[in-house]
């Protein structure tokens, strides 16, 4: 396998036509930079501002036309006019696989305005990658207003992240083919920092423990990501390249582009691989569980057959490509829903297959891959109630011959939330089933509440951050005979999942921050001394959650912010109605006795009976407090309630959970 880092040569550019070929001019925009040039403000690429009369590199995407205008300009005099074009996707285009490095983060800006003339619209700035005769997409802007009358600012960043003979970036049209100007297009970055080679290597600190993992994607195996992954990871989680959407997107005809190149450069690297995921309810095609005519399966024994047969067919193609390269796999992905009485979630594989789905993905996953570890994985497992439905599935499931060798505990942890004691209990449990357990998507959210959104860390939040990594791991490192490895869900914090999830907001979860550097957190793990106590509060969040989001910082880290967390199940739903229940979780450290709980409901939904609690409505604002046995909530309790309600035309979940006006998280 190539390594993924070398670049092929660039394609000659395909013959443009002839009508359109008298109006192109050659010149090249002004290169006024190599990205190799390290300087601390942002470096300028390219800066095509069409002044020298030139199109500065830019050419049709087709056989439109591409011309120097000076009927409007965004500075100076002049413009580049695209006319002629004949399907939106048509428009200026300019090659960058000259000036754009693998895994440099750029800044692509340009102007954009209609001709004269023309109806308002919609543009988009996006880039072509072409490799191997296939060309790919990315949206580096997305559908923005823009008229004939102002210019409008498209500004986004890009890194490329794959091996490519061509790369180019475009303006588009959503739709339609109006004439437009473009000006004053430029390709900058921001240097990084040199990694850190004076700093002990993470996997050199747990050699004695237990492996230490990182998930990536193709961005993390080049560049500076790269180095910093060899120097302190034992393992890698590809995030996404061996999901089935990933792999096997359209019945039998399967992609392995990526997993092939991040598990290619596993290999090379003396990097162990954790194969995640095999069966999961999410990021998986519609496909696996529609007929070929576009039917839902369903429990009937022959959809049933079909559904396990593609089960089997997919767990045969991805484990059997990577047979030895691949020690680890996640068979099962978050099967557990602790609301169920029998702890077992909706899903579609369950719906239609019960719990065959799982003996048919861990019986098909070990014949293929007979000494591979195979794991169930999990998010919540230190929540009790869900742990021992999790448990208790184990139990059931080995008993009856299943082969499940591994217990995953995903992990994804806030700076408040969960008290240690009841993460050890999370080990402790499954310590009699005799199976082993990995920690395997961990990342520590700087978030306690789904209305908070920072423009850049606090500092405090990094410090208290800073403990629960030192806290969580010294509890890893007491139990690294049970721990056979421990996996973060990122390697740096310019890329990391939580950026999206739940609400799109910067977060900054992981151990190196967004210019690669070692935070509080790695001295967390790596030597706790050297965790700055005194930061200074950098930010105040642009969204005033109830919570004080800048608590002392030299209060108890773990314990210094007063929250709560809601967990919000429809059980059942049918034309006009539904029934729901509510968890509260009293996640901070003092007692919510005599309590109040409110929400809000979106659509319009109307309670009729409420059980476990005493219930007013008014409109949408929904109140309820405890009944005379249920009102003592101490730290760490919970209480529950459910109820009937009808709904009309939609029944999205209630928002703005709080608990005695504390806003509470969600999940
Ligand atoms: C996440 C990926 O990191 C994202 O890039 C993707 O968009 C969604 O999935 N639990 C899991 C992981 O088991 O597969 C999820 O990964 C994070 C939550």
């Amino acid at each position: 396998m190539r390594a993924p880092w070398t670049r092929r040569r660039r394609l000659l550019p395909g013959l443009l036509a002839l009508a359109c070929l008298a109006t192109v001019a050659v010149a090249a925009a002004v290169p006024l930079s190599t990205p190799s040039a390290r300087a601390a403000d942002p470096v300028l690429v390219l800066d095509a501002t069409f002044e020298d009369g030139t199109t500065q590199g830019f050419r049709p995407r087709a056989d439109e036309t591409v011309a120097v205008s000076s009927a409007v300009a965004h500075g100076g005099t002049r413009s580049l006019l695209t006319s002629c074009r004949s399907a939106s996707w048509q428009g200026p285009a300019i090659d960058l696989l000259d000036e754009m490095v693998e895994g440099t983060r750029y800044t692509l800006t340009v102007w954009v305005r209609l001709a004269a003339g023309e109806s308002p619209g919609q543009v988009r700035l996006s880039v072509q990658r072409d490799s191997g005769g296939t060309s790919a997409y990315d949206q580096v802007v997305g559908d923005t207003a823009v008229t004939a009358d102002t210019w409008v600012r498209l500004s986004g960043t890009y890194v490329l992240a794959h091996d490519v003979d061509g790369v180019s970036a475009y303006v588009e049209t959503a739709g339609g083919t109006a004439d437009l100007h473009i000006d004053d297009f430029t390709m900058a970055y921001q240097p990084t920092k040199p990694v850190q080679t004076d700093i002990p290597a993470l996997r050199e600190v747990l050699a004695a423990d237990f492996p230490i993992g990182a998930a990536i994607g193709n961005r993390q195996i080049i560049g500076d990501q790269a180095v910093l992954l060899r120097r302190h990871f034992d393992t890698v989680t590809p995030g996404n390249a061996l999901k089935w959407d990933a792999t096997q997107p359209t019945e039998g005809a399967f992609r392995w582009a990526d997993a092939d190149t991040q598990v290619g450069f596993a290999a090379d690297n003396g990097l162990a691989v954790r194969g995640h995921t095999l069966v999961w309810h999410q990021q998986t095609p519609a496909w696996v569980f529609t007929d070929t005519d576009g039917t839902p399966l369903t429990s009937d024994p022959a959809d049933k057959a079909l559904l396990l047969s593609r089960l089997e067919a997919h767990i045969r193609a991805v484990v059997g490509r990577y047979g030895d390269a691949i020690g680890v796999w996640d068979v099962a992905n978050e099967v557990i829903d602790e609301n169920q009485s029998d702890g077992l979630r909706r899903s579609r594989w369950y719906e239609i297959s019960g719990l065959d789905y799982l003996r048919t993905a861990f019986r098909v996953a070990r014949e293929v891959a007979p000494t591979a570890k195979l794991y169930i994985n999990d998010y919540n497992t230190n929540v009790p109630a869900k742990r021992d439905k999790l448990r208790d599935l184990v139990t059931r499931l080995r008993a009856e011959g299943v082969p499940i060798d591994g217990v995953g505990h995903q992990m994804h942890v806030n700076v408040q939330w969960p008290a240690i004691a009841e993460t050890e209990a999370m080990l402790q449990a499954f310590i009699p089933l005799g199976v082993e357990q990995q920690v395997t998507e961990m990342d520590v959210s700087i978030y306690v509440a789904d209305n908070e959104s920072f423009p850049t860390p606090p500092a405090d939040r990094l410090l208290t951050q800073a403990y629960r990594y030192r806290d969580l791991f010294a509890l890893y490192r007491r139990y690294a005979d049970e721990l056979t490895s421990v996996t973060l869900w990122g390697l740096a914090d310019d890329d990391t999942w939580l950026d999206t999830f739940p609400v799109a907001r910067k977060d900054a979860p992981l151990l190196f921050d967004t210019e690669l550097q070692a935070k509080s957190a790695y001295w967390g793990i790596v030597d706790p001394t050297r965790i700055d106590p005194t930061p200074t509060p950098t930010a105040s969040p642009t969204v005033s959650p109830t919570v004080s989001p800048t608590a002392s910082p030299t209060a108890t880290p773990t314990t210094g912010l007063d929250t709560c967390r809601a967990t919000y199940t429809v059980t059942n739903q049918w034309p006009g109605g539904f029934q729901a229940s509510l968890r509260i979780t009293n996640t901070g450290v003092s007692a919510h006795d005599g309590w109040t709980v409110r929400w809000r409901f979106p659509d319009g939904q109307l309670i009729s009976q409420l059980w476990n609690g005493t219930v007013r409505q008014d409109g949408p604002e929904v109140t309820v407090t405890p009944t005379s046995w249920n009102s003592a909530l101490p730290a760490g309790g919970t209480v529950e309630f459910g109820f009937l309600a009808g709904w009309k035309t939609s029944n999205n979940r209630p928002v703005g959970f709080t608990l005695d006006g504390l806003t509470c998280t969600t999940g």
